[in-house]
């Protein structure tokens, strides 16, 4: 198919087979554990994800990312994975997964699944064969494995640390007992990083690429795609060098000279997986996890490599017409430039909940202009994280308004389980009941994410809201129901009947990936036009302004259409798709 038709006239069986599926997909990540339980243990599972593909059909979304399934220990919520090519026992069996895949496909839905290539849990067999065996063994190799610094091998041997706090380096005690050499981890220590120097685990990554191909899987989401190779020549950068070299933080890192992140021999390793991928009809797909400087992104984009790259640039933007312009514009260009689809996104498993940041207050910050959203959710966690101190009405509104204009743009729209709902965040979890390591490796300064991996809601009342029969692994809070499937199915206004009317009309209306900026008096205000007359209107500000003429299809909120003598009007806070 050409990107310049309308999907209007594909049947599911032409999308499924059509090899430019992505490019414009609505994908709706799902988090398992936490999506719905069908054997009451309180943990989601594969059975619980096919009971809801009717669900995910009436949604009328594109594809489903599922989140990693994988036999797991949990310490980070299944990205440390004991078995690359098996499914968890607690969340189902192999069978399960085809079941599920195939009804998804029956459906007209595709499937991508998170890979997570950089680190291995450290239950898995080859980390536990490398601790049996001696330094300098095959074993070892697999992984990122170094001398103590120090007299007696006692200190790391770089001062570096974890993602998740902490040192990102861990001693392991030798088979005789002694103590011995260190293993890195970029994130918590049960994820040792693997060592992508070494071909056998080139290797094995295709196999498993190629095991969940073979299996009918659609696509994969590719995580912390820009840390896997690494220079560890020695002596290894301090801390302080390196933050004297890149003191940008993540997104200075311009020149592919870190010792860990974006280094530029990774993409050998893509072109590799995309010659894979393209033995499949049609090819499969990737999209990379790669927090990197946006003048970085495209060659992860590229057709040669994964072909598609997540932009968080929305994610950590405030509800604000010009940032959200200056994003937008921007990432088209690179994502034309690149050959891949720009994606979008605003809420994902890492992050606050849209609904939540948009509601909460930014006065606080000393320069207005500098702080996101992003930051002000995390603020806002570690400030207690009560529900009062959000404005619930102003978030939800303004999220809808978001998501609305982002569901016009040209690319692929992420969406994240429960933000059809509108749902908020859960920033009040006692410490006794939260999960993430982030919590656990940095007590005081940051809580973590667990807040928006609570399980969802289906039901008004009863067990689990409907999630189960067993009491959830996250507790859910009273004020839950409200925001329940139940409470929204069929019911005008609600954000789920909002979802489903725009995501239907986004499949008929889907044009060409590009769009036109059409002036608008106020600089609160953003309209844009897709080829074929489908115009969107947003007003971040507070007061009404005139809607432009033409039809209102749908729209984020309420409008004031007036008398019919005079032009409507679009209040603050809102979007409408209008058809001229
Ligand atoms: C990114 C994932 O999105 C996050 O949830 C995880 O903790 C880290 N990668 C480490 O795998």
């Amino acid at each position: 198919m050409s990107t310049t038709a309308t999907l209007a006239s594909l049947t599911d069986s032409d999308r499924m087979a059509d090899p430019n599926w992505w490019r414009q997909a609505a994908v709706y990540q799902i988090y398992p554990r936490s999506f719905s339980d069908s054997n009451g243990d309180g943990l989601g599972d594969i059975k619980g994800i096919t009971a809801k593909v009717p669900y995910l059909k009436e949604l009328g979304i594109d594809a489903v990312w599922l989140s990693p399934f994988y036999p797991s220990a949990l310490a980070d919520g299944g990205y440390d994975v004991d078995d690359y090519r098996n499914v968890d026992p607690r969340l189902g069996t192999l069978e399960d997964f085809d079941e599920m895949a195939a009804a998804l496909h029956q459906a007209g839905i595709k499937l991508i699944v998170d890979i997570v290539p950089n680190h291995s849990s450290n239950r898995h067999e080859w980390f536990q064969e490398a601790l049996k065996s001696p330094k300098g063994s095959a074993a070892r190799d697999r992984y990122i494995f170094r001398d103590g610094r120090g007299e007696n091998g006692e200190l790391p041997p770089s001062d570096w640390d974890s993602v998740f706090g902490g040192p990102a380096w861990e001693r392991v005690t030798e088979p005789d007992g002694a103590p011995g050499q260190w293993y890195m981890h970029i994130f918590a220590k049960e994820q040792p990083d693997l060592n992508w120097a070494n071909r056998e685990i080139r290797d094995d990554f295709l196999k498993t690429l190629r095991f969940w191909s073979d299996r009918g899987v659609d696509g994969f989401r590719i995580d912390v795609a820009h840390a896997l190779t690494k220079d560890m020549a020695e002596p290894l950068p301090s801390k302080a060098q390196l933050q004297t070299k890149y003191n940008t933080g993540v997104d200075g890192f311009v020149d592919g000279s870190h010792p860990y992140w974006d280094r530029d021999e990774v993409h050998e390793i893509y072109a590799e997986w995309r010659q894979l991928f393209n033995e499949y009809n049609p090819p499969r797909t990737a999209v990379a996890e790669a927090w990197v400087h946006p003048d970085r992104r495209a060659r992860y984009a590229s057709p040669e490599g994964l072909g598609q790259a997540f932009n968080f640039d929305l994610l950590q933007a405030d509800f604000d017409a010009e940032q959200f312009r200056t994003i937008i514009t921007k990432n088209l260009g690179e994502a034309s430039a690149s050959g891949a689809s720009s994606t979008w996104v605003f809420s994902n498993h890492d992050v606050v909940r849209h609904a939540t940041r948009y509601g909460l207050p930014l006065a606080e910050a000393a320069d207005q202009a500098e702080i996101m959203a992003g930051q002000a959710g995390k603020k806002w966690l570690l400030d207690g994280g009560k529900l009062e101190d959000v404005d619930v009405e102003l978030g939800l509104r303004r999220a809808r308004a978001a998501s609305l204009l982002m569901f016009a743009l040209p690319g692929s729209a992420y969406l994240y389980q429960g933000e059809e709902l509108g749902l908020q965040e859960v920033g009040d979890i006692a410490d006794s009941e939260r999960q993430d390591p982030t919590f656990f490796r940095n007590k005081g300064v940051d809580v973590g994410r667990d807040g928006c991996r609570v399980p969802l809601p289906w039901e008004n009342n009863g067990s689990s809201f409907g999630f189960g029969e067993a009491t959830a692994h996250l507790p859910q809070p009273e004020w839950f129901g409200g925001f329940a499937v139940a409470a929204q199915d069929g019911v005008e206004g609600s954000t789920l009947e909002l979802y489903r009317a725009a995501l239907a009309l986004r499949s008929q209306l889907q044009a060409a990936e590009e769009l036109e900026w059409i002036p608008t008096a106020d600089s609160d205000v953003l309209h844009f036009v897709r080829p074929g007359g489908w115009h969107t209107v947003t007003n971040f500000g507070t007061e009404p302004v005139e809607l432009p003429a033409g039809t209102v299809v749908v729209s984020s909120g309420p409008l004031d259409l007036g008398d019919g003598s005079t032009g409507g009007k679009l209040p603050g806070a809102t979007t409408a798709w209008i058809v001229a």
